[in-house]
Formats: structure tokens, sequence, C-alpha cells
């Protein structure tokens, strides 16, 4: 479905483009279609360039990326977006967000209608048609992103923290439901996320970046049995994945963490156990 085929990039910065910097090196991997695979790494390592890269926005510098086998030149039909906020327009109601794209296409009004509803329905926003993203909650507007993303009915979802700014109990809430809305739409699903349950939770496999320049330090498979609850995230084997993906994270997180402050990180904060009890490294 999906080929990252060696593919690095590096940015110009400033006007004369002198100095650079390499946000990805030599990234590879290829998803299934139906798959749902999670990116977790430091901030800064590329994980929104990769995106941006796969959705046509920017060229690599180098390698290339495949969907279905045709080259990525431009943004595509076949992939959809979803970002940590900033994925509504303020200005529209509810049913005027989703069914904004259908519109651009030039889809017909009842038809948009439609679709717009049905999508409503499966992200459980029925009744809020005529609502101004304004009045509805952090994970109330994450499911309208939800809804105008896939009302393209894109193969591909990028998300991109998309629970980012959600406290936890909206946060499991919607991974559980995005779980649901994924098996009964078939999408494959990249995600990005700061949360390493989270990832445990919710994907087939998950990619561990290491710090700039972003590579796939490792690919874990994940072989929790579906579908998985909140029971499933007291068990031994939920609680080894964890530590696994910790494992192979903290260095980076330490790395990405010294590159953004210039200053050397102690090698005690945030070590397994403590990580582990907590769940979320301070800030990876
Ligand atoms: N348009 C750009 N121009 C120059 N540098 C960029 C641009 N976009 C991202 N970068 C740099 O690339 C690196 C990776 O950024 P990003 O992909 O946003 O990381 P992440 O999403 O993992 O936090 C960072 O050092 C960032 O400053
Ligand atoms: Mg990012």
């Amino acid at each position: 479905m999906l080929e990252i085929d060696n593919v690095s990039k590096t940015y110009g910065l400033g006007d004369d483009r002198t100095s650079t910097v390499k946000a990805l090196d030599s990234v590879d991997m290829t998803i299934d279609r139906g798959e749902f695979v999670s990116i977790i790494g430091p901030t800064g390592c590329g994980k929104s360039t990769l995106f941006e890269l796969i959705g046509g926005l920017v060229e690599p510098t180098e390698g290339r990326i495949r969907i279905e086998g045709d080259p990525v030149t431009g943004p595509d039909p076949r992939i959809g977006m979803v970002f940590q906020s900033h994925s509504t327009f303020p200005w529209l109601s509810v049913l005027q967000n989703v069914t904004f794209g259908l519109r651009m296409n030039g889809v017909d009004k009842a038809e948009r209608r439609r679709r717009a509803t049905e999508m409503l329905d499966l992200v459980g926003l029925t009744g809020f048609e005529n609502a101004r993203p304004s009045e509805l909650s952090g994970g109330m507007n994450q499911r309208v992103a939800i809804a105008r993303t896939l009302v393209m009915e894109p193969d591909i979802v990028l998300m991109d923290e998309p629970f980012g700014a959600l406290d936890e109990q909206t946060r499991l809430i919607l991974g559980e439901e995005l779980l649901r809305i994924w098996r009964e739409t078939g999408a494959t699903i990249l995600f990005v996320t700061h949360n390493i349950n989270e990832a445990a939770q919710l994907s087939d496999r998950i990619a561990v970046m290491s710090a700039r320049p972003g590579r796939f330090k490792a690919i874990v498979e994940n072989d929790i049995p579906r579908p998985r609850d909140g029971d499933t995230m007291t068990t031994a084997a939920f609680n080894d994945l964890v530590q696994r993906l910790w494992n192979e994270l903290k260095d980076e997180s330490r790395r990405g963490l010294e590159q953004k402050t210039g200053r050397r990180v102690d090698a005690e904060s945030g070590d397994g156990a403590e990580a582990k009890a907590e769940t979320r490294p301070a800030d990876t």
C-alpha cells in the first residue's frame, strides 16, 4: 500500500540556504493495506516531516515514497491527514466542516449531506451538525477533524498527534473509538504519538525513531490480541511491550532533549521503572 523507500530529507535554512538541517536519514518501511502503524520518537526527530513527505507537501532529498506503486509527486486524494489541532474551520458549522472537501470536489448537496451524516454518526457527533467548533470540547473538535478527513474516503490516514492536546480520559475513549472506526473503514493508519501506552494500545506495529536526523531505530511488532480494551492494558504482555518501547526510546529522548536545550541531560532522568509507572516519559 505505502512504500517509504530509503527516504532522507535535508532542509536548507535561511535565505541563502547555506546552512542545512538533516531531518530524516534513510527511513525505510513498507506498510500493508489496513495496517495501523504508530510512530514514536523525540521532539524534532522528523515525524511531521515524514508525514509532509508522504502527503506530498514536501519532496524528499533522497529516496522515494510510493502509494500502490505510484511515486508521490504532490498531494494525493488517497491520503488524508488529521493534526493535533486547528484541523477544523472555526467559522463553519460542524456539518459544513465535514462537507467542505466534498463541496470542493463538486459532490452534489444531497450526497454531501448523506455522507457527512453517516460520518458524523460514525464519530459520535449526531445532533451537533449545527454547532460551531468553538462550542465544542477539544475531544469533539478532534472528532470533527476525523470525520472531515474520513468523509473523503482516503485509503491512508496520517494522524499527527491527533489526541496530543486532550486529557487522558478523552484520549483513551477516542483511542477505542478510533479502533472501531478503523475496523469499519478498513483504512491504513499512520499515527504519531508521544504516548507509549497509546502506541501499544492501538497499533499493529510501532516504529521507534532516533533523535535527529530521524531514522527508524526499531520497528516493533505488537502481537497483543485484539480487541484491546482497558483490561488489556493491565496485562503483563502489555507492560512488557511498553517497557520494550521505552527502552528503545529513552536514549533517543535524552539526545533529543540535549539537541533542544543544548545541555547535557542527566542519565538518571526517566529510568525504566519510573517511566513504567508514569508511562509517559517527561518530554519525548
Ligand atoms: N520547513 C522547514 N524548514 C527548515 N527546517 C525544518 C522545516 N520543517 C522542519 N524542520 C526541522 O526538521 C526537524 C524535524 O522537525 P519535525 O518533522 O517537525 O519533527 P517532529 O515532528 O518529530 O517534532 C527539526 O529540526 C525542524 O526544525
Ligand atoms: Mg511534529
